[in-house]
């Protein structure tokens, strides 16, 4: 049998950097654990678009999808603002969603014990925050039509369109059950039902489903109420199951619950293929950080911990990814920290380098 195969777009900023860092922890795999990986590489984002004009190539999609996996690191920066909407590196990352018909996107916020401090919020609030955000990812308002910027009289008109078929809610709200079932069995659903009709079918679909998951808890809340909750009393989450655009939403604010995006990983699957495995897509919450990008300071431990979501959700290899989770978390307890995990003046921190060398030495460990 051929080794499971991956495919890695650095992409731009802090992409490429907090990349080779994920590299040597597949390397470790590889040499320590007996788990080699086909590993390719090539470009997305504003990468591509410097070498071929486009934020995605078409061989690059190809690529991705015939690949067990795809590990991305980041897109975007202030060069390509002036670009065209339709070549702008976002819209690469759009397009591989998109034609890999990925539609759920899991985004964990998880709060490690070690960085608790490190919050906002008060302590007690978020210390041993684990909840788990699945937002739609293939459809809404990121995809409706009509949209676009029309003339209309003596002006002009910006429409964008939410639109959710039932097979579209259906199919998420599956995802987002069977992960509740895995975890604490705990599923709150989050639309504007009071507003949008959307949000009414979106609700009748996901009790639907949840007829078919008695022992999972269902609650409903408007999206706007969920966002107050998520700061109020976040572990009274488990999983929330959301559309796109208040996924894109909920999740940034769930994001900095845990104090740190530099250490959240994402993970987005579709259908299985033939071989069984999902088609997946798995990158960190975080973004390209053209401020700090080429001067070592990034963080990589959401990368990292996204190859780690790569193992158990395409690779069923949830021991290893146990495994490298175990080991960010004893580097973090070991007070090793990149510089957004500081805020002792005086202190000097961690590089890229030095952290991924941290986790890979933590590896070692646990042998
Ligand atoms: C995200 C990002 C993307 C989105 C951008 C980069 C297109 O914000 O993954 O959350 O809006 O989905
Ligand atoms: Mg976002």
């Amino acid at each position: 049998m051929s080794n499971p195969s991956l495919l890695i777009l650095p992409g731009d900023g802090i992409g490429p950097e907090v990349m080779a860092e994920v590299r040597k922890i597949i390397d470790w795999f590889g040499a320590k654990r007996g788990i080699a990986f086909d590993v390719s590489e090539d470009l997305v984002g504003g990468s591509a678009y410097d070498k071929h004009g486009t934020p995605l190539h078409d061989d690059t999609m190809a690529k991705a999808q015939e690949v067990d996996a795809v590990l991305l690191g980041a897109v975007g920066g202030p060069k390509y603002d002036v670009l065209d909407f339709s070549v702008k590196p976002e819209r690469g990352l759009l397009r591989l969603r998109k034609e890999m018909d990925l539609y759920a996107n899991l985004r964990p916020a998880q709060c490690f014990d070690a960085l608790a401090d490190f919050s906002s919020l008060k302590k007690d609030v978020v210390a041993g925050l684990d909840i788990m955000i699945v937002r739609e990812l293939t459809s809404g308002i990121y995809f409706g039509e009509p949209r676009g910027i029309i003339e209309e009289g003596n002006e002009r008109v910006g429409i964008n369109t939410q639109r959710y078929t039932e097979s579209e809610i259906d199919r998420v709200a599956r995802s987002a059950f069977e992960l509740a079932m895995k975890r604490g069995k705990k599923l709150c659903s989050m639309e504007k039902a009071n507003v949008m009709e959307s949000g009414i079918l979106w609700r009748e679909v996901v009790t639907e489903v949840g007829k078919e998951y008695p022992e999972v808890e269902l609650s409903h809340m408007y999206a706007d109420a969920g966002a107050m909750q998520l700061c109020r009393a976040p572990k009274q989450f488990d999983v929330i199951v959301t559309d796109n655009l208040f996924g894109d939403l909920l999740s940034d604010a769930a994001a900095m619950l845990t104090g740190s995006l530099g250490m959240l990983p994402s993970a987005s699957l579709g259908k299985p293929m033939a071989n069984g495995r999902p088609k997946a897509l798995y990158e960190p919450v975080h973004g390209s950080a053209p401020d700090i990008a080429g001067q070592g300071k990034a963080n990589p431990c959401a990368c990292i911990l996204s190859f780690a979501m790569a193992l158990r959700y395409s690779f069923d290899m949830g021991a290893e990814a146990d495994r490298l989770e175990a080991a960010v978390e004893k580097v973090l307890a070991d007070g090793v920290r990149t510089a957004d995990l500081l805020n002792e003046e005086g202190r000097t921190p961690a590089s890229t380098t030095e952290m991924g060398d941290a986790v890979v030495a933590a590896l070692d460990a646990s042998l």
